[in-house]
């Protein structure tokens, strides 16, 4: 095997807080292990246009405790192409990069993936999502921050909602997967969590509505995940909803990108920094066309095809809790 000499880093797809921790991680393993680091900016189309810059250790200064990622991020409809794929393998040997770690969501390992198909370049995947939906690791970088700054936003809805005698339905992000509404939703002591894992259907989530209200809630929030099936849009969800009760304001917020940003919790800066690190371990070692991933508590390298194969499972145990806990 040959020995690495220099590895790439980049950030691709949606960012998530933690992603600059993960990078600094990354820079630093390089350092100790006396590899030389380069930044990738923008994801994929930052390599295919050559964007790079080399890294050292003070390179990644003051940035564990910021949000977003300063390599900056993209996704790049350019390295869906073979064509495209092929210049960044010419930029990768123009700038003498031996191997990459990528930080991203599925759609990032899926590039990677064909990528390594293609080129037997060697890169690790290094899972950053807000929303915790890859197969394979229990928890991806930024999912507790969102969590986090979901329920510190419910908790503020909630005061309005309870002064007016309101029903909220507050919308999250997750794109198809629940485990930001599920898990936000049991946090901030929601009534409903709609997800898409589990369609309740609109009927019974009216009749349950209707319930809470005899049981003398005079208030009451629902979280929505964004990629819910319940067949009617938030905003048509709402009038659905007013159109069935006398007397009942429903109102609508829509969380949207304040779940990507903000200072990444510890839980995040702390996953993000081992994560990074196993993936310098990784390369060194002779792994490639993985994802690293933690399990109860230990990391784990995945096949990408594994980790892309679909989501997370979510934990139904979790709509039990739901369900006993807003009675
Ligand atoms: O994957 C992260 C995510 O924030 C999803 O939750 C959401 O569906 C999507 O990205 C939004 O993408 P964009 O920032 O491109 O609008």
């Amino acid at each position: 095997m040959k020995a690495l000499k220099n590895i790439g880093v980049l950030t691709s797809g949606g960012d998530s807080p933690g992603m600059n921790a993960a990078i600094r991680a990354v820079v630093r393993a390089c350092k100790f292990n006396n590899v030389d680091c380069i930044g990738i900016y923008r994801g994929y189309q930052g390599l295919i246009e050559g964007d790079c810059i080399a890294l050292d250790a003070r390179s990644v200064k003051n940035v564990i405790n910021r949000g977003g990622t300063f390599l900056k991020s993209a996704r790049s409809k350019d390295f869906f192409s073979e064509e495209g794929r092929k210049k960044a393998f010419n930029k990768l040997q123009e700038h003498h990069i031996d191997a990459l770690v990528a930080i991203g969501g599925d759609g990032t390992f899926a590039g990677a993936s064909v990528f390594y198909e293609e080129h037997d370049f060697p890169i690790i995947g290094v899972p950053g999502t807000i929303d915790n939906d890859i197969r394979g690791t229990d928890f991806t970088i930024g999912y507790d921050t969102a969590l986090n700054t979901v329920i510190e936003a419910i908790d503020k809805i909630r005061d309005t909602a309870n002064s007016h005698n309101r029903l909220f339905l507050v919308e999250v992000m997750g794109r198809n997967a629940g485990d930001i509404a599920l898990n936000a939703g049991i946090g901030a002591g929601a009534e409903e969590i709609l997800i898409p894992e589990q369609d309740m259907g609109v009927n019974r989530l009216v009749e349950s509505l209707k319930r809470s209200r005899k049981s003398g809630k005079t208030s009451s929030i629902v979280v929505v995940a964004e990629g819910d099936k319940i067949g009617k849009n938030i905003f048509e969800l709402a009038e659905y909803i007013e159109g069935n009760f006398e007397n009942y304001e429903v109102r609508v917020t829509v969380l949207g990108h304040i779940q990507r940003g903000g200072a990444p919790s510890c839980y995040d800066r702390v996953l993000a920094s081992r994560l990074g690190i196993g993936a310098v371990d990784m390369l060194l070692a002779g792994e490639k066309n993985v994802m690293i991933g933690i399990q109860h508590k230990k990391l784990v390298s995945v096949p990408f095809a594994e980790a892309i194969a679909g989501t997370n499972e979510i934990d139904l145990d979790l709509l039990r809790v739901a369900d006993i806990t807003s009675i």
